[in-house]
């Protein structure tokens, strides 16, 4: 067996755990759900606000689990002799005491990246950039919360050279203890926008939110910040207070170190040079929109911190594509004409909102005759969603939207509010939008779908994409 991730004594000495049954030598990896751990893992059974891991401890042995950690109180509910188990008082908190032994042991330079839009996106775009420098450790997917994050810390291979990691939060003080878990030597935050702003009394609130990744940065850490966004100056003072020995500031603004000099946006990516703390770089993304444009300097900025070669990194961007649900973009062809489907139904905040429909203005007339948005509602804006969708209007004209298809209490106000050559079609919920978002679109369509996770604007994606594929294409 190659090094494992944990050798078994390394796990009891990190949890203080009691040993039930076998001593394996070691583990391959870390899971927390059945369905998706891989043979040699350790299950670690953890409490969820829907199901309880330990319910789960037989099915993650049949799928080829090696050990369990496990809480004491579930002990009565798991069958006997099932394997070998460690037995804790709280599994999070033994899943945490694994991530911070991870951080003790490791050699490896850490990137932390938080913000109100854009973490997922630039932690892919940091482990593409990063992994041409050497091991670099992710997450496979969006885990930023206060199991994602000791997830992927816990995770963290002794010979990994770099370790990146998201950290979100829906409300104030929960980045503070990631962060200190996490320890980054660069800290990241992409922009500071209203999302979740329900949770939050103002702005400003979501903005000491978003500093607490500072929280834990090494000494004489790298802050890199948003120089366009209004927050900067707030964010580079804490970032100070915290001890950081360098704050790199990246946009457009004169001051930025990381510096966008010149910049094509097209249909399908954009090109662009930049400045990139004294290194003048060319680059070219493969999906289009400014916003992304922003996050690659953030991302460039932080190659550079890290003493890595940046027009290295740069080429690297070349063959990135955004995520599901995030911008990924599908072109039928059909005998009449294409149809180009753009996939935004993640999530949806007005920071994120704006920028998609930024994306849908730039699809060009000549190829996509007409533009079509299929909104569902934003949602945690708590008393500030009225406004926030009534805003809606003017990116929405902006981008030469021809037709609006709209579901939701709060997207019937920004539907109501549009001219009506720009009403196509509202409906209360998504299941009710989807057959006549079907019945509407023709050849020669770009259709842009976004819309918070809950607004459950996916499944139209689904069945547009069932009906585009299925008919040959031909709606
Ligand atoms: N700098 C940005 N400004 C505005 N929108 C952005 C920016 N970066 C990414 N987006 C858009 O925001 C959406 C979410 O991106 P991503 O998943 O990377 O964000 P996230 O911060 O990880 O979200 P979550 O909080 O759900 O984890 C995507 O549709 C993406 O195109
Ligand atoms: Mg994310």
């Amino acid at each position: 067996m190659a090094e494992p991730l944990w050798r078994w004594e390394a796990l009891l000495a990190a949890t203080g755990g009691a040993v039930a049954g076998d001593s394996p030598d070691g583990v391959s990896g870390i899971s927390i759900d059945s369905r998706t751990l891989a043979p040699g893992d350790l299950f670690v059974a953890i409490k969820g606000d829907r199901l309880d891991g330990h319910a789960y401890v037989e099915a993650a042995f049949a799928r080829g689990a090696v050990a369990a950690l496990v809480a004491r109180s579930a002990l009565a509910q798991i069958p006997p002799q099932v394997g070998p188990l460690i037995v804790v008082d709280d599994t999070l908190a033994g899943l945490e005491a694994i991530a911070r032994a991870a951080r003790e042991r490791s050699g490896a330079r850490v990137i932390a990246v938080t913000g109100s839009v854009g973490k997922t996106g630039t932690k892919e775009a940091l482990r593409h950039c990063f992994a041409a420098f050497g091991p670099t450790h992710a997450a496979e997917k969006s885990y930023n919360n206060h199991w994602g994050v000791p997830l992927t810390l816990a995770r963290l291979a002794q010979s990994a050279r770099f370790g990146i990691f998201e950290i979100g939060m829906n409300h104030a003080g929960e980045i503070t203890p990631l962060s200190r878990m996490v320890r980054p030597h660069v800290a990241l935050v992409t922009t500071v926008a209203p999302v979740h702003i329900g949770h939050f009394p103002s702005l400003d609130a979501i903005a000491e939110a978003k500093a607490e990744i500072f929280a834990g940065l090494a000494a004489d850490g790298v802050a890199i910040l948003n120089r366009d966004n209004a927050y900067f100056d707030l964010l580079a003072a804490r970032a100070r207070e915290a001890g950081a020995g360098r704050i790199i500031g990246f946009g457009s603004d004169d001051r930025a170190e990381a510096r966008l000099l010149d910049a094509a946006f097209k249909e399908d990516g954009s090109q662009f040079e930049a400045d990139i703390l004294g290194t003048i770089v060319k680059a070219r993304l493969a999906a289009p929109g400014r916003h992304l444009v922003e996050n690659a300097l953030g991302v460039l900025a932080a190659v550079a911190a890290e003493g890595c070669d940046v027009a290295v990194a740069a080429a690297c961007l070349a063959d990135l594509t955004p995520p599901e649900g995030r911008g990924a973009r599908t072109t039928f062809e059909t005998p009449d004409g294409p149809i180009l489907l753009i996939d935004e139904s993640y999530n949806a905040n007005p920071a994120s909102m704006r920028a998609a429909l930024a994306v849908l203005g730039q699809v060009p007339r000549s190829r996509f005759g007409r533009r079509l948005a299929v909104l569902g509602d934003m949602l945690e804006l708590g008393a500030a969603a009225r406004e926030l969708h009534e805003a809606l209007r003017d990116p929405i004209l902006a981008a030469g939207v021809d037709k609006v298809y709209a579901c939701g209490p709060h997207m019937a106000r920004v539907y109501e509010a549009l001219p009506e050559a720009q009403r196509g079609a509202y409906a209360a919920t998504a299941e009710e939008l989807a057959p006549l978002v079907l019945e509407a679109v023709r050849a020669g369509d770009a259709v842009m779908l976004k819309g918070s996770l809950a607004s459950r604007i996916g499944p139209i994606v689904a069945a547009l994409k069932e009906r585009l594929a299925g008919r040959g294409g031909d709606p």
